[in-house]
């Protein structure tokens, strides 16, 4: 008598957990879909806005892709005098800066300079050397393994920062090819309109190394990329989005970026690693945040660092419930499991593994130097 009571508890309460799993992404991506997503931006674009710029862009082993990625930038419309570009390799062994050398000698008008560690301390430790020697008011970080929308996207990037209150820009994100079992494409899909409709409503807390551009006077004013975790990209952009500045991931900046055809899965934990460290770092200066960034700054908090437990808490649950032959929880669990047959549910339930792998890795290390990854 006992026993079944406890397993209708034990029911109830797996039952719950996925419940609060599922809806509260959902019920945030609706509410930013309805309530944002078309508003608009509240700030003062001015499309001719020209202002200094440097371009930093970090190598490390990148002979295969340097090429394409410098041709990617010459072909960009912004005027030469204003740009400036500054590649910051940490001691490839692959000729990495041999490559840029050559494509300098072949290339004339582009104002660019090669800067070389010869210790190899990470992507972030890295953007702060490159950072002491840009001369540009604003300053954009781009991987090499990205390929910018159009020849347009650099002036597209910076006309937002003629309104004085815009502090970062970032793109929205395509993958170049499929992922596996097509997961990384829906991913995209949903986080686009994610990010798109939290820049409206004020700032978005999740940035992209592919193109992330900052004002350097900020920049400095927080003491330039953190290098104690992985994410220099969005926790920056949320630094100066709890100081005041709308952080914006626009939708006329499109990014195509090369996504691995080996070692999938290993980078988009890695990846969920950075983003776990920055959420945690955040959570001391959620206290601190703007009224109207808390609740994106919450949510996305939960989301990254919690949600994902009480799913698999829920599954351990009804996995428990099955092994006694209990049968509400063996329908509930088949039911759920059939549900992968449907690409939305794959891929969030994905993303979840990747996000519980993360935080148990980052116990042992925190990949700031990562292994590179090979992209066609
Ligand atoms: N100088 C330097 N030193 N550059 C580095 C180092 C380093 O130690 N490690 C990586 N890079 C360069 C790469 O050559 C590339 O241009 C860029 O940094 C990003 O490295 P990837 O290996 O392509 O990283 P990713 O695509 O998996 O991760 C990117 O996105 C993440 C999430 O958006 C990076 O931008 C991460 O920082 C970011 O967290
Ligand atoms: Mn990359």
């Amino acid at each position: 008598m006992i026993s079944v009571e406890i397993d209708s508890l034990l029911l109830l309460l797996g039952f719950s957990l996925a419940f609060i799993h599922f809806t509260v992404p959902l019920t945030y991506y609706l509410y930013l879909k309805r309530r944002w997503l078309w508003r608009p931006w509240n700030i003062k674009r001015d499309p001719g806005y020209k202002p200094r710029v440097t371009v930093i862009v970090p190598t490390y082993n990148e002979a295969r892709l340097i090429n394409k990625k410098l041709d990617d930038l010459a072909r960009q419309n912004y005027p030469r005098e204003l740009l400036e570009i500054l590649v910051i390799d940490s001691a490839s062994i692959d000729g990495t800066v041999e490559k840029v050398e050559e494509w300098v000698r072949r290339n004339n008008g582009l104002r660019i300079h090669v800067l070389r560690e010869s210790v190899r301390r990470g992507k972030a430790y890295a953007l702060n050397n490159a950072l002491k020697h840009a001369d540009g008011e604003i300053v954009v970080i781009t991987d090499v393994d990205a390929t910018w929308g159009s020849e347009n996207t650099l002036s597209e990037a910076l006309s937002w920062f003629s309104d004085p209150g815009v502090g970062a820009v970032t793109c929205l994100k395509q993958p170049a090819n499929k992922g596996s079992g097509e997961v990384e494409e829906g991913y995209r899909e949903f986080y686009n309109i994610v990010r798109l409709a939290e820049s409206k409503a004020y700032s978005t807390p999740v940035f992209h190394g592919e193109l992330a551009v900052f004002r350097k006077e900020l920049l400095e004013k927080i003491g330039g990329f953190p290098t104690d975790i992985g994410a220099d990209d969005s926790h920056t952009a949320t630094r100066i989005a709890l100081m005041g500045y709308r952080s914006i991931a626009a939708n006329n900046i499109i990014c195509i970026e090369k996504v691995p055809h080996r070692g999938y899965h290993d980078w988009r934990i890695r990846r969920a690693q950075h983003l776990v460290q920055h959420f945690i770092k955040t959570l001391g200066l959620l206290r601190r945040a703007p009224r109207i960034f808390k609740p994106t700054l919450i949510v996305e908090t939960l989301l990254h660092l919690v949600n994902p437990w009480l799913l698999l808490a829920s599954i351990l649950i009804l996995l428990y419930l099955t092994a006694t032959n209990h049968v509400p929880a063996i329908i509930f669990l088949v039911l759920g499991a059939s549900l992968l047959i449907l690409k939305p549910f794959r891929t969030w339930v994905a993303t979840q593994t990747y996000l519980i792998a993360a935080s148990l890795r980052n116990m042992w290390t925190k990949e700031i130097v990562w292994r590179k990854q090979e992209k066609r």
